[in-house]
């Protein structure tokens, strides 16, 4: 898959999916004029292990490029980080002209996105996405950022990449729990817009083959190509996110308040795809009390989550502050708490006002699924 679209600006870029990826990268770095400049990679110590070499065994013309490696981790994706990433091209005379490539997942694609925002007032990258997470959804958009003063992504830019390359080859080397936090946006992808991709993971779980792909009816090139279409779609008619782009935060206005929440606690992290999937049962609540959801719908999606996700308790006590941090969320309007809700698998709409009450209720329903044991007996994290 090629798609071309343009930048902001005037300037194009492209997003290519499939088997021919290195050639089309290497095509695209010669037609770009780009090469002999100065190319720098960044990675952590596990792209630089599993991805690196593949990369730099695919593709002619990065065999020169300059390693830039940082530590992997949620916890890196900061300030501190983000200094000597600024240090390292500086010491290494990089400059406007100079191409940085990301290698890795959403914490490389965010991080380095921002540097080369930044750095001599932009500078030109690529993102080689080589997690789930990456490739249906970090890597695609042109948002970048970092955490600061223990909020998420709270400084960052929008800016586009030149160019994304998707290899979904990367993903073999990912454990079970990071193909689970990538899956959660792409079952959001399929409840907000593609039906048809929605029965197909559906029958992926009838059949008890959920992160078990390749399927009969389902790879990892469509379920990648997929969402990276829906996303696209989305942002090309909503860059900055004044009204379409809100259709991707089905789920994530629960789920960045549980996230927040759990980071309190360190005991009890939340990956950002577990908090999501938790999110979408909660909203799907949401969606069935104010939308038109049926409930037949609303039992099948929380069955769909629950047989995969473990379960997370949320604390009576707690409610207030997930309200709280929902109430500081960027996309409320009026001081409002606003949603992206479900009409049905695949079709949501945005702007949805809930008051408290409602989001009371919606946490009661929740609080009631903990008991249901047959739902969540297939949880990855339980089979291990
Ligand atoms: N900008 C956006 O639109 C956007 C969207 C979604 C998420 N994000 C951000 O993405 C981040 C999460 O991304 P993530 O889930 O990719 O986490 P991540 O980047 O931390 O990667 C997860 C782990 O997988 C390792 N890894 C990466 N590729 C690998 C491979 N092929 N084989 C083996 N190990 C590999 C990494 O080293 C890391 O330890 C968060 O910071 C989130 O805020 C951004």
């Amino acid at each position: 898959m090629k798609i071309k679209g343009k930048n902001t600006g005037s300037e194009q870029f492209v997003i290519v999916t499939g088997e021919n990826v290195f050639t089309e990268l290497d095509k695209f770095l010669r037609d770009f004029n780009i090469h002999p400049v100065r190319t720098f990679i960044l990675v952590d110590e596990n792209t630089r292990h599993h991805c690196l070499p593949v990369l730099l065994s695919r593709s002619e013309f990065l065999k020169n490029s300059e390693i830039i490696e940082i530590p992997s981790g949620e916890k890196n994706k900061s300030i501190g980080t983000a200094i000597q990433l600024w240090n390292a091209l500086m010491t290494r005379h990089a400059d406007r002209h100079s191409l940085l490539i990301n290698l890795g997942g959403g914490v490389i694609s965010d991080l380095g996105g921002f540097i080369a925002s930044t750095f001599q007032r932009g500078i030109p990258y690529i993102n080689l996405p080589t997690t789930l997470m990456g490739q249906v959804d970090a890597a695609i958009g042109g948002k970048t950022g970092l955490n600061f003063s223990d909020i998420k992504n709270q400084i960052g830019t929008f800016y586009n990449p030149k160019a994304v390359f998707v290899h979904t080859g990367f993903l073999k080397t990912l454990h079970k729990g990071q193909i689970a936090n990538g899956f959660a946006e792409v079952i959001k992808y399929a409840l907000i817009e593609d039906a048809i991709l929605w029965k197909k993971l559906e029958n992926l779980r009838r059949n008890d083959r959920f992160f078990k792909i390749p399927s009969n009816d389902l790879s990892w090139e469509e379920l990648v190509d997929r969402s990276i279409n829906i996303k696209y779609d989305i942002i090309e008619k909503d860059f900055h996110e004044q009204n379409l782009r809100k259709l991707l935060n089905f789920g994530h206005t629960f789920g960045h308040a549980l996230e927040a929440l759990s980071m309190k606690n360190p005991d009890h992290g939340l990956d950002h795809g577990h908090a999501i999937a938790m999110g979408i049962i909660l909203e799907s609540y949401l969606s069935f009390k104010k939308a038109g959801l049926t409930h037949e719908d609303l039992t099948s999606i929380v069955t769909f989550i629950l047989s995969n996700y473990e379960y997370f308790p949320i604390e009576d006590s707690s409610s207030g502050n997930l309200i709280e941090f929902m109430a500081h969320d960027k996309k409320n309007r009026d001081q409002k708490i606003c949603f992206t809700l479900l009409q049905r698998p695949g079709k949501a709409i945005i702007d949805q006002w809930c008051d408290n009450e409602m989001i009371h209720y919606a946490l009661k329903y929740y609080h009631q699924l903990e008991n249901q044991t047959e739902l969540h007996e297939n949880s990855y994290r339980k089979k291990g």
